[in-house]
């Protein structure tokens, strides 16, 4: 019999991490704020659920990848949300960005009902996302992770196993994120100089392409230079959200995030200037003007014939 698994949030990383599952042959059960966005999974064979809590009651094992701390808290702990209608010891997955005391507050409720909650951040952006090639990291109750197992290796290409406190695993994506926001803000500003210096980008990207082994400030380093906001990817929004739990998070331990704290600045202006939607790296655009350049904005229309 194909084990029911049900997904909750079908945005720019939930919907081909669903496909995913469909796609390795698991009995897939969907919902979604926006029923629209499933539309294509139905057509595939994927069964639309009316509310969270029917698809927990249905499968007893749900992943959900949303927005933020309200929208999870929503899903899991709304009146048709999932708690409500998870089976004893049923499992909820979480994939998402949020606060710790998030993830711990929701593993604490979960207990006292007879569930598991499991966080399960993941790195990589939509691109990853469809190509399974995510990493997983994926913190909870020992029985839960070991029925969970198997969909890791539907989804990513690698697998951290933080431990059984779910808390943890969300500390860790945002310590990560912070690295990334760094790589953004630092390549933000060395293109922007070599710009005004009048250095050419090719030199620049040859190397950090070439010789820089990290795919991370590869990836960067391609899309700033070639001012790529558009392409699929994590939001301007979202990137304030992460950086704003960061410093949320650095100032309760008093650890100093000077780095934070003006990619907070850069992503915030980003915002005041209607460019919320784009993605992270339209961070360099703020950069740019703050340097006297034009942001580099383009038509989407143009983006796609380049
Ligand atoms: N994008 C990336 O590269 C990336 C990488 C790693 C981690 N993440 C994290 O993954 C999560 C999802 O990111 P994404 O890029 O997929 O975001 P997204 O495209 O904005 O999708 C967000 C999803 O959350 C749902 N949602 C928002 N508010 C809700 C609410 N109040 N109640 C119920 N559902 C709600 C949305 O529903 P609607 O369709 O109705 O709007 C949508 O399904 C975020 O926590 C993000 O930080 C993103």
């Amino acid at each position: 019999m194909t084990t029911p698994v049900g997904f909750v949030g079908l945005g720019s990383m939930g919907l081909p991490m669903a496909y995913n599952l469909l796609k390795a042959g698991y009995a897939l059960h969907v919902w979604n704020r926006t029923p629209a966005k499933a539309e294509g999974l139905l057509v595939q064979g994927a069964t639309w659920a009316p509310s969270p809590q029917v698809l927990a009651t249905r499968t007893g094992l749900v992943l959900s990848m949303v927005a933020d701390d309200d929208a999870l808290n929503a899903v899991a702990l709304g009146a048709d949300g999932i708690l409500a209608g998870l089976p004893h010891e049923g499992i909820h997955v979480d994939m998402s960005t949020v606060l710790p005391d998030t993830t711990q507050g929701l593993a604490r409720v979960y207990r006292e009902r007879g569930a598991y909650f499991v966080a399960a951040p993941v790195s990589g952006r939509p691109d990853h996302a469809i190509t399974a090639q995510l990493l997983i990291y994926p913190a909870g109750p020992a029985a839960a992770l070991v029925r969970c197992q198997p969909l890791w290796q539907t989804l990513g290409q690698g697998v951290l196993v933080v431990g059984n406190e779910p808390h943890l695993a969300s500390l860790l994506k945002l310590v990560i994120n912070f690295v990334v926001s760094a790589i953004n803000e630092t390549l933000s500003e060395a293109f922007t100089w070599a710009e005004k210096a009048g250095l050419s980008y090719a030199p620049l990207l040859e190397i950090l392409e070439g010789f820089f082994p990290a795919l991370i400030i590869q990836l960067y380093a391609r899309r700033i230079a070639h001012l790529d906001f558009y392409s699929p990817g994590a939001s301007v929004r979202l990137g304030l959200k992460d950086v704003g739990h960061m410093r949320k998070l650095a100032d309760q331990v008093a650890a100093p995030l000077p780095l934070a704290d003006l990619v907070y600045r850069h992503l915030q202006a980003a915002l005041a200037r209607g460019r919320g939607d784009l993605d992270q790296v339209a961070l360099v655009s703020v950069v740019r003007e703050l340097a006297g350049l034009a942001p580099g904005l383009r038509e989407r229309s143009e983006e796609h014939n380049r």
